[in-house]
């Protein structure tokens, strides 16, 4: 902890400006799974200090990142939340650090825990937490709730992110859930709109959200590897499909740029 604390901070120091990129998008478009992924890309191709910070309280994250974590290894964004003032090192005191990646740090929901768990909090409250991952590290990922209604954080994410990207699966649920909620979302236009694959058996064919979503700047393949390492827990580890390795490697570049 203490060296991932030195490192973090000496980091910041050095490059002046630092990024919040916020990861919308429709329910299972797979907004977990790319956060963590775009994370891994940005810090391998980039050297760079990252934090990702899993905001979903209905199905909290932690617990399916790090399946077979004892408990009192992990901590929990809520009690960060709790303070009156959020401060630097109590924010790193409950930042769960990556095995083998210095300077990589995440911030979640744990298991059992729900909107009563904590006491509620305000979106000044939300901008406190982001201003101070944003002094911890030169990227911060932050993993969006789909129904903004049930997060303060990520309704402030989306609004006030320097990136937002929007994620889609390519089938009818999508679509509709997009026609529905995103005329309720202010600020839709300056989105990243992504196409994600998130299992194989997907049909509906791209073309088709294309046109109904707009502009679309990438699509993330499926792939095997990838939900394999979900369900194992292993999400953090390095991915070989070179197909899917190219697309998040190009988004990368794109918002760290
Ligand atoms: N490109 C992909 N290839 C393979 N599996 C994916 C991909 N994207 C997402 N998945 C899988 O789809 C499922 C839902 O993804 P998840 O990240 O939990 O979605 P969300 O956070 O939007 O609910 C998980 O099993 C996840 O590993
Ligand atoms: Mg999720």
């Amino acid at each position: 902890m203490s060296e991932y604390r030195t490192n973090i901070l000496i980091g910041s120091a050095v490059v002046l400006m630092s990024k919040t990129i916020a990861v919308w998008g429709s329910p299972r478009s797979g907004k977990t799974t790319f956060s963590v992924k775009l994370a891994n890309a940005i810090y391998n191709r980039y050297k760079t200090n990252v934090v990702v910070l899993f905001t979903d309280i209905t199905t909290p994250t932690m617990p399916v990142l790090f399946p077979s974590a004892k408990r009192d290894t992990l901590f929990s964004v809520g009690k960060v939340l709790t303070k009156t003032d959020i401060t630097v090192d109590e924010t790193i005191k409950n930042l769960v650090l990556i095995k083998k990646k210095a300077n990589f740090g995440v911030l979640g929901y744990l298991c059992g825990e729900n909107k009563f768990t904590y006491p509620r909090f305000d979106d000044v409250k939300a901008r406190e937490l982001f201003d101070v991952l944003k002094t911890l590290a030169n990227f911060v990922i932050i993993d969006c709730m789909s129904n903004l209604d049930d997060s303060v954080l990520s309704t402030v994410a989306v609004g006030e992110a320097d990136e937002v990207i929007r994620l889609a699966s390519p089938d009818l649920s999508c679509l509709s859930w997009y026609l529905s909620q995103l005329p309720l979302v202010a600020g839709a236009e300056r989105h990243i709109q992504g196409i994600n694959v998130p299992d194989a058996d997907i049909c509906a064919p791209v073309s088709d959200v294309r046109s109904h979503l707009g502009e679309v700047s990438f699509t993330l393949p499926f792939s095997r590897e990838v939900k394999q390492q979900f369900y194992e827990g292993k999400l953090f580890d390095v991915v070989s499909d070179k197909k899917y390795n190219t697309v998040i490697g190009a988004i990368a570049d794109k918002v760290v740029v």
